[in-house]
């Protein structure tokens, strides 16, 4: 999963920064949001910092005092880091976690083993909703960091978690039938995709201080051309019919989970992501304050 990772995060176009300066500054004026004007905050953290294009080191870091950034690929940020001056750098801390937990049950390694021996479709299923059953919020390498951030952000990670490695490992290693294909997906690699969803929002809630801003962006599905004349300003509604038709469920899940565990909810934003040449989504941002206790 890390490689895969890797190669995605690499495989990036070189104008790429510069095609992302709206998105950067989309982002910065969600963390404008929480930061106290005046006041340096002690600690921030960004889960899914990756090539951190979208992410205004330099500005973000001048406004805490340790700016915490965790990915599954080490490498990506590492790279993004070296574009910076040394006293901007020393202010960094890169953190290398799958924030879904499945490493620690050795998911990966034997859903490729299962694939690869084409186990019937309803061993692979029974796999995946153990797996999703048995998975729980206990990171290791978060717990460390457990309640210490004043501002916790999550980076466009929902729709990248596990589901496309593994729908890329099932073709490749598998030899199912369209229908047994479909059946694993729709049974089995859903259920525990919404599961890793929710782990992530846990695992970022647990980082949070209990009063922490709270800030998310995600993809929530790609723009074509003919959905600008559908969508229509300062109404939420026209966007029903696209999240219906083609919203990416896994960005729709983790957003709304991230929301209504905020304890209180700040300011939501929307715009077009330009993410590529010939590549743009329509992107949701949030951000909030606290978390809900639960009794
Ligand atoms: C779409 S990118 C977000 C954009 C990113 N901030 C950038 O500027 O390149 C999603 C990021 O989530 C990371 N990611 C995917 N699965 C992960 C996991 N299980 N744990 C931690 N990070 C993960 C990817 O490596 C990638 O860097």
């Amino acid at each position: 999963m890390n490689d895969f990772q890797q190669i995605i995060n690499k495989d990036t176009d070189p104008e790429r920064w510069e095609l992302w300066s709206s998105q950067r500054l989309a982002v910065k004026d969600l963390f404008d949001k929480v930061l106290q004007s005046n006041d340096i905050t002690e600690r921030i953290g960004i889960v899914g910092a990756g090539n951190c294009d979208d992410l205004n080191l330099e500005y973000l870091a001048s406004k805490c005092k340790e700016l915490v950034l965790f990915d599954i690929d080490y490498q990506s940020m590492q790279m993004a880091l070296e574009k910076l001056d040394v006293s901007t750098r020393s202010k960094i801390t890169l953190v290398e976690v799958d924030i879904t937990n499945l490493n620690s049950m050795d998911f990966y390694h034997q859903f490729e083993t299962i694939v690869s021996e084409n186990q019937s479709p309803k061993k692979v299923i029974k796999f995946l909703v153990t797996a999703a059953n048995e998975l729980k919020a206990n990171n290791l390498i978060m717990e460390k960091y457990r309640e210490s951030f004043d501002i916790v952000a999550c980076s466009a990670i929902y729709s990248q978690l596990f589901y496309n490695w593994a729908l890329f490992k099932l073709d490749e290693l598998g030899s199912y039938s369209n229908s047994d294909f479909i059946k694993i997906l729709e049974k089995g690699l859903v259920y525990l995709r919404n599961k890793t969803v929710n782990i992530c929002n846990d695992e970022l809630y647990k980082i949070a201080n209990i009063n922490a801003g709270i800030v998310c962006w995600a993809d929530l599905f790609e723009m074509e051309q003919s959905d600008y004349s559908v969508i229509k300003k300062n109404d939420v509604n026209s966007l029903i019919p696209l999240f219906k038709r083609k919203g990416i469920q896994a960005s729709l899940k983790g957003i709304q989970g991230i929301n209504s565990k905020m304890d209180e909810f700040i300011v939501m934003r929307d715009w077009v992501w330009h993410f590529s040449d010939n590549k743009s989504y329509f992107c949701r941002g949030l951000v909030g304050r606290g978390k809900v206790i639960k009794d």
